[in-house]
């Protein structure tokens, strides 16, 4: 490894673009089906990514703060659990902001780190990881820019040491149960037994905390998901009135998951340009945007074991709100 600069210790990689869907086929299959529906993965274009940081930082968006935490506190221990050699691989990075904590103490466990981040956004991977290096001198990064499964490839094809998988920021809980467990098993599959996965859940909690984390005063992660419909204005010529449309985020006890929407206030029609089609809402219709499961322990227990995982060890936050869950792969 050479420490002398930063542009030394980077390399990116872009992976295959495996989403064989367009955004214009997903937003025309998802506002014909009924009830209508969008992925929340379209949440993040430049804009929808700066509100997500912002939310982060919400009063009453305690996730971030709380995984911030255990981070803060248990990092030391978690790099004591691993070989010198360990890759960290992180799905979904982000600004790599919290991961920063964990970088830190793990150089100084160990003297030196390899880092792998994979997201979306090739932007947001360059500079944060040229933010990590300068910060660093005893880092490398390979970054990858693509979706999680160009990561597990990459994962599964790494020649290296061990390696820690890192899942951060109840991402998890953006997919169904049944999904969380396939993408889980994958991950399972593309580890050997001295590996490790560390993975941030968001729990199962007092509904008014909940709903309020999804519901802020300031209005930012109703900005978020209304965002979406300016995003399809701006990409595929869509005549969406944004004030036509109010944010909604509620707890569903059946699915155990925050459900966000996109209301219609009234009977309108809207059509998109690109694909030439023109959509009919009923006053009060709405069009799902996000799931986001909340696990109670013992179902946290079951998702890792059906994913063929078995928990090391879990820490909570101060506040028990947010559990950090540390496995390794059952054999
Ligand atoms: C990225 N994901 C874990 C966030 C969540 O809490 O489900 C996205 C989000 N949606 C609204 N606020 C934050």
């Amino acid at each position: 490894m050479n420490p002398a600069t930063a542009d030394n210790r980077f390399r990116l990689i872009e992976g295959e673009q495996l989403q064989s869907e367009s955004f214009a086929e997903a937003v025309e299959a998802g506002l014909a089906r009924d009830p209508k529906r969008l992925d929340c993965r379209f949440f993040y274009d430049e804009t929808g990514s700066l509100l997500f940081e912002q939310i982060c930082e919400l009063p009453e968006y305690y996730l971030t703060r709380s995984e911030r935490e255990i981070l803060a506190r248990r990092s030391g221990e978690i790099a004591r659990r691993f070989p010198r050699d360990t890759v960290l691989v992180e799905l979904g990075s982000g600004s790599s902001v919290k991961t920063d904590l964990l970088i830190s103490v793990w150089i100084a466990e160990h003297g030196s780190l390899r880092y792998e981040p994979i997201d979306i956004s090739e932007e947001i991977l360059r500079e944060s990881s040229l933010q990590l290096l300068e910060r660093h001198r005893r880092l490398t990064v390979h970054a990858i820019a693509g979706h999680f499964e160009d990561g597990l490839r990459r994962i599964e094809a790494a020649e290296s040491g061990a390696k820690l998988v890192l899942w951060l920021g109840s991402t998890i809980g953006n997919l169904t149960r049944p999904r969380a467990v396939a993408f889980l098993r994958k991950v399972r599959e593309s580890l050997s037994e001295r590996d490790g996965l560390l993975v941030g859940i968001d729990l199962r909690k007092d509904v008014a905390i909940l709903e309020s984390a999804y519901n802020d005063a300031a209005g930012v992660t109703a900005d978020f998901n209304l965002n979406l419909l300016d995003r399809i204005n701006a990409e595929l010529g869509g005549h969406f009135n944004r004030a036509k449309f109010r944010h909604e985020a509620k707890f569903n006890p059946e699915t155990g998951s925050i459900q966000m929407f996109l209301v219609s206030e009234e009977a309108q029609e809207v059509t998109i340009d690109e694909t030439g089609s023109t959509f009919s809402f009923g006053a009060g219709e709405r069009i799902h945007t996000e799931n986001s499961h909340k696990y109670s322990i013992d179902e946290i227990d079951e998702l890792l074991r059906e994913a063929r995982f078995e928990l090391a060890e879990r820490w909570f936050d101060s506040n028990g709100l947010f559990s950090l869950n540390l496995a390794r792969p059952l054999p």
